[in-house]
C-alpha cells in the first residue's frame, strides 16, 4: 500500500509514502486562494481510491474595505478606504496594525445630532423662561418710574384709575351709588360737591380717613354718620378713591397724592 498526493492539476505526485505517515504541506509556495489536495491511495493489488480535499491558502496580508460591499449599486464619485495588513508567522500581535481606521456609522451621527438639537432646544425654552422672569419686574418698574417722572394728569391718573375704582365699588358706592348721586335724604352726593370739588383736598380728604357728621351739605344734613375709613385703606388708597370721585361724574377737581393723605394723617 502506497499513497501519492497531489497538489491542485499537478500531474507529479507532491509527496509519496506508505501509510500510516504524516508530511508536511509547505503553503508559502502556494498562491493564496483555493486549492486541491488529491490523495491517491494505490493498494497491493493494484485497486486504487481517491480522496480530494479542499482548501484555501492566505499567507499574504489582509485586505479590509470600507465603503463598498459585494453587488453595491454605485453612481457618482464614492469614496473608498481600504486597509491592508499581515502577519507573518511569530510576529508578535500589534492591535495598531490590524486596527483599520472605522468610518463613523450614520446611526452615530444622527443619535449626536438629535442629542444635540435637543439640548440646544432645552437651552432655548430655559433661557427664554429665565429671560422673560428677568424682564417683568423690570418693565413693570419701568412703568411705574415714567408715571411718577412725568407729570402729565394721564400719566399720573394710570397709577390709581383702577385702584380709586375698585376702592370706591368695594366701600363707598353702597352708600354714595355707583354714579356719585348719593340717596336724597341718607347719603349726599358727591357729584358737583362743594367738598369733593375743593381745591384744598384737605377737608375731603380728612372726611374720608375720620368720617363725619351732623355736618349741613348743601343745606341738607343726614341722619347716619359717614364711617371713618383711616384705619382700613391705605395712604394710596385714600388718595386713589378721592381722585376717583374728584374726576367721575362730570367732576373736575385737582387730583391728590397720597403724600398729603400722610400728611393729614398726623
Ligand atoms: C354707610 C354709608 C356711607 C359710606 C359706606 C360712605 N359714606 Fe361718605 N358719607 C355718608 C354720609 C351719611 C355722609 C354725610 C356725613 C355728615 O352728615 O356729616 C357722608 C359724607 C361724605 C363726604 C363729605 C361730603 C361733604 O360734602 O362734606 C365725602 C367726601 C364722602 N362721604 C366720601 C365717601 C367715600 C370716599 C367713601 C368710601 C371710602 C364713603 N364716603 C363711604 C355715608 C357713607
Amino acid at each position: 500500500m502506497k499513497i501519492e498526493v497531489y497538489l491542485d492539476t499537478q500531474t507529479e505526485p507532491y509527496t509519496t509514502f506508505e501509510p500510516p505517515e504524516s508530511f508536511r504541506l509547505d503553503t508559502t509556495v502556494l498562491d493564496d486562494g483555493e486549492h486541491t489536495i488529491r490523495f491517491k491511495a494505490i493498494d497491493t493489488d493494484g485497486t486504487i481510491g481517491l480522496r480530494e480535499v479542499k482548501f484555501s491558502v492566505h499567507n499574504g496580508p489582509n485586505i479590509s474595505v470600507h465603503g463598498l460591499r459585494d453587488d453595491d449599486q454605485l453612481f457618482g464619485e464614492v469614496s473608498i478606504l481600504a486597509n491592508a495588513y499581515s502577519s507573518k508567522i511569530g510576529d508578535i500581535f500589534e492591535p495598531m496594525r490590524i486596527e483599520t481606521p472605522n468610518p463613523i456609522p450614520t446611526w452615530a451621527w444622527v443619535l449626536v445630532l438629535v442629542v444635540f438639537s435637543w439640548s440646544m432646544w432645552y437651552l432655548g425654552t430655559e433661557y427664554r423662561e429665565h429671560q422673560a422672569n428677568l424682564s417683568a419686574p423690570a418693565a413693570s418698574a419701568s412703568v411705574a418710574a415714567k408715571t411718577t417722572s412725568a407729570d402729565s394728569p394721564a400719566a399720573t391718573g394710570a397709577s390709581w384709575q383702577a385702584l380709586g375704582k375698585q376702592v370706591y365699588e368695594n366701600n363707598c358706592a353702597s352708600c354714595h351709588q355707583a354714579n356719585g348721586s348719593g340717596l336724597a335724604g341718607l347719603f349726599p352726593p358727591l357729584v358737583a360737591n362743594p367738598s369733593v370739588l375743593a381745591d384744598d383736598a384737605s377737608e375731603h380728604l380728612s372726611t374720608i380717613l375720620n368720617g363725619a357728621h351732623g355736618k349741613i351739605i348743601q343745606g341738607i344734613s343726614y341722619p347716619a354718620p359717614m364711617p371713618p375709613f383711616g384705619s382700613q385703606l391705605s395712604d394710596e388708597e385714600i388718595a386713589a378713591v378721592a381722585n376717583h370721585e374728584r374726576t367721575s361724574w362730570g367732576n373736575g377737581a385737582k387730583t391728590v397724592t397720597a403724600d398729603e393723605v400722610t400728611v393729614l394723617r398726623k
